[in-house]
């Protein structure tokens, strides 16, 4: 019982949809018909600026980590990244949003906050690594997404500081949102074919 509830809990937290509120609330604007009409913090940095950005970027964060945190609050003994799924789940289709929300990014990483903090820092550092690379945040969540996957296996052998034993679920879980993450970048990557994909402004891929 008390698993379902909290699963629910997860889920409802994920579909919190900040950045739609966030527009709508300070900005009287509804996210999903500007820019790329996403619902995350890239479209929000791009529509509402940097403190809405910043804003949403930590709301969508905590979103994850706090669902990723119940079971150690609740006391049960379960895997905790299975609510870290619940919400990341929630943040994609949210109930609060007619069930059309992000692209499942920020919310991962919030899971991987909450499930380990060390394998997080690593994890940004590739991100903002290959953002400085690439100049585009869906280029850079979709190399990112493999990348990771790709360190849930490797780093128990090379830096097993980072993450000390392989943890199949972890690599499970890695791999299901890797495909999840390139799906819901459909239409990025069509923009990238295309060689119309935003960019920001800096980096070595900008266009300044
Ligand atoms: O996390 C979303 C990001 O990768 C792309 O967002 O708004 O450019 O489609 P957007």
């Amino acid at each position: 019982m008390k698993f379902f509830v909290l699963l629910i809990i997860a889920y409802l937290l994920g579909s919190i949809p900040s950045g739609v509120w966030v527009g709508k609330l300070f900005f009287k604007k509804d996210l999903r018909q500007f820019g790329s009409g996403n619902t995350g913090t890239t479209n929000t940095f791009r529509v509402l600026g940097k403190k809405a950005g910043i804003t949403v970027l930590l709301m969508d964060i905590l979103k994850g980590t706090l669902a990723t945190s119940l079971p150690l609050l609740f006391s049960l003994d379960v895997n905790p990244l299975v609510f870290g799924v619940a919400a990341v789940l929630g943040h994609t289709f949210p109930v609060f949003a007619n069930f059309k929300g992000g692209k499942a990014v920020a919310t991962s990483a919030g899971m991987i906050l909450a499930y380990n903090p060390a394998f997080f820092v690593y994890s940004a550092l590739i991100f903002i690594i290959t953002l400085y690379i690439t100049s585009m945040v869906s280029l850079t969540s979709m190399i990112s997404a493999v990348l990771i996957t790709l360190s849930t296996i490797i780093l128990p052998f090379a830096i097993p500081g980072i993450l000390p034993q392989f943890d199949w679920l972890l690599t499970l879980i890695a791999i299901a949102l890797t495909i999840f993450i390139f799906i819901r970048h459909k239409e990025n990557i069509q923009r990238i074919k295309d060689g119309t994909e935003s960019r920001v402004p800096f980096g070595l891929g900008s266009k300044k």
